[in-house]
């Protein structure tokens, strides 16, 4: 009979072994706030070079109606909140609305994903204001590729790690997304510096979730070749079952001879990857989408905005929440020719 690994399916798509994932399936208790849809990079997979068309003010929620927000998802059972962008750490306020949202009782976890260009600057203000939790990107460690896939420079973002480890933040972790011909050449150093600076990396499939020319078949590159390879060299032990370090839909290891956790998050190529989302996303402008890989678009802000008494507004939230809970997708579209209709800044990385 055939096994999961069984030799007749195509490479790319013979599963990685068990790994540690996230919780119990189907439990959404994971809400990721993108606090911006702007970005200081411009990431060759995330935002064209020219691209601007950036979201008035006006109508990006306010740092309150986040809140709103917030315990509105705390009543209907989320714990697990990340801070994203865009860039989250160039909206002005962030450091301190970080430190409401860890204070909001029933908000068990904050995380922060980051480009980690602005952490030389506010690494300690954010530890100060009660954050643990940080995922920063780092897709190429060499200065000229790191420039041409971001646009941007990786002195400050190494600065930042190091002051994070510094500031003993207890969990980094290392965001590096894959590009065959790309970054393909860094994955080694990326490794070899991840484990020198005892954090966590995690490498990423190519999602199809931009309007970008870089979102290419021929860019495409596997976890699973990545993981065969790294496993030549050294042996690629599963991290205990219910214990992930992160509660988003990477399968972890760990690297026998360096004792680095390793983290692989196959949206395209593990065909369960989404057997176990637990989350939901809320864009800037306050939409809650349901799913990364679904046009689906449930509206938060009109409710926000209504000028209604509090009390309806919080029952109007409980209701498009319970909503977006019933109408969460089985599984992202990816693999059906999915056309993005904003950008992923816009959407939420
Ligand atoms: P932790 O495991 O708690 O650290 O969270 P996370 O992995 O969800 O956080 P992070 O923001 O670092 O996510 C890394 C990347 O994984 C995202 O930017 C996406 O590219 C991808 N990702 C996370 N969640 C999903 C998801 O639900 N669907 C898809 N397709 N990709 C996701
Ligand atoms: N494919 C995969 N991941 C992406 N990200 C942004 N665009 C893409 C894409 N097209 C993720 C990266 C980055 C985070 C903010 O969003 O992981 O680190
Ligand atoms: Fe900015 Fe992150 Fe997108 Fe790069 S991936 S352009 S750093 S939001």
């Amino acid at each position: 009979m055939a096994s999961p690994g069984s030799s007749h399916l195509h490479p790319a798509l013979r599963p990685l072994p068990a790994a540690s994932a996230s919780v119990v399936p189907r439990q959404v208790d994971y809400l990721r706030l993108s606090v911006t849809d702007r970005c200081n990079e411009r990431c060759l997979y995330c935002l064209p070079e020219s691209y601007a068309a950036w979201t008035d003010k006006a109508e990006l929620l306010s740092w309150d109606e986040f809140l709103t927000v917030v315990r509105a998802a705390v009543r209907r059972g989320f714990r697990h909140f990340r801070v994203t962008g865009g860039e989250p750490l160039i909206r002005e306020g962030v450091v301190e609305f970080i430190g409401r949202l860890v204070a909001t009782p029933g908000v068990e976890t904050v995380q922060l994903t980051t480009n980690g260009t602005r952490l030389p600057q506010l690494a300690p203000a954010l530890r100060k204001a009660g954050l643990e939790r940080i995922n920063i990107s780092l897709d190429a460690l060499d200065p000229e590729a790191y420039r041409h896939i971001t646009r941007g420079e990786v002195a400050p973002v190494l600065e930042g790690i190091a002051l994070c480890r510094q500031l003993g933040f207890p969990s980094i972790k290392l965001n590096t997304v894959l590009m065959r011909g790309k970054n393909e050449g860094e994955i080694d150093n990326l490794v070899a510096f991840a484990a020198a600076n005892d954090v966590a990396l995690r490498f990423i499939e190519l999602m199809p979730v931009s309007l970008t020319e870089m979102l290419d078949e021929s860019n495409f590159l596997p976890v699973g070749e990545v993981f065969r390879r790294l496993a030549e060299r050294d042996e690629l032990v599963p991290l205990e079952v219910g214990k992930p370090p992160g509660h988003g839909p990477a399968k972890y290891y760990r690297m026998k001879k360096t004792g680095l956790t390793l983290g692989f998050i196959g949206a395209l190529t593990d065909l369960h990857f989404c057997d176990h989302c637990n989350k939901v996303r809320l864009t800037s402008d306050g939409k809650l989408r349901p799913c990364l890989g679904n046009h689906l678009e449930i509206d938060l802000r009109a409710a926000l905005r209504s000028g209604a008494p509090e009390a309806d507004i919080a029952a109007a939230l409980d209701r498009l929440f319970l909503q977006t809970l019933a109408d969460k997708p089985l599984e992202h579209l990816f693999r059906n020719n999915y056309q993005p209709s904003r950008v992923m800044t816009a959407i939420g990385g």
